[in-house]
């Protein structure tokens, strides 16, 4: 299996495995959305690819806290089938490593508590973020990349798709 980049062809297969992984259609949807928004980053849409046939896809895209630039991750997905066999560590390992490359300053997420600590995310205000929605409490959670800068801090916006798509 190998994690790479999004190709246009991609897109019929990815949205099928992701309507597999979330049996309401909500993330989709959003995902539609963000294809087709301006907060989408090519270099961030990633799949797991395992001789032809897609396991897993995950999306980070432009977000902001306050006004200065971060990213949004998600929907990530993997078949229900390849699940449990490491297919969204590689996603998240490689998400990470190409935010770090292309000097983003950090990302963020909702998700849970479980299994995003494994890979650095903590809850989002212990770096003085704060959630666009209170009740989604330590679900909120952000991950400092090399380019954060301390003392960044404010409320986190999602690209526009995530406020229409639910
Ligand atoms: C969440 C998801 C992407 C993880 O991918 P995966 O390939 O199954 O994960 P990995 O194989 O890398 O890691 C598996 C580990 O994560 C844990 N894990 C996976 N999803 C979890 C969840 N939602 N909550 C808690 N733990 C979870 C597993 O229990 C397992 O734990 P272990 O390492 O202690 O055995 C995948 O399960 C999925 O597509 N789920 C449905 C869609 C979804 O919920 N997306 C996330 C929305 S935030």
């Amino acid at each position: 299996m190998k994690i790479r980049r999004e190709r246009a062809e991609d897109r019929p297969e990815i949205l099928a495995l992701v309507a597999a992984a979330f049996p309401e259609s909500v993330e989709v949807r959003l995902l539609r959305g963000l294809f087709a928004s301006r907060e989408y980053i090519p270099e961030l849409s990633l799949v797991a690819d395992d001789g032809g046939e897609l396991l897993g896809h995950v999306i980070t895209t432009r977000g902001w806290i306050g006004k200065s630039k971060s990213l949004g991750l998600g929907p990530i997905a993997v078949l229900p089938e390849r699940k449990k066999q490491g297919v969204g560590t590689a996603l998240m390992r490689a998400t990470i490593t190409a935010a770090n490359t292309l000097g983003e300053p950090s990302i963020v997420l909702l998700g849970s508590t479980e299994y995003y600590p494994r890979f650095g995310f903590a809850p989002a205000d212990s770096l003085g973020i704060n959630s666009p929605d209170p009740s989604w409490g330590s679900h909120f959670m952000a991950r400092a990349l090399d380019a954060f800068v301390p003392g960044t801090h404010g409320q986190f916006a999602y690209a526009p798709p995530f406020n229409t798509s639910g």
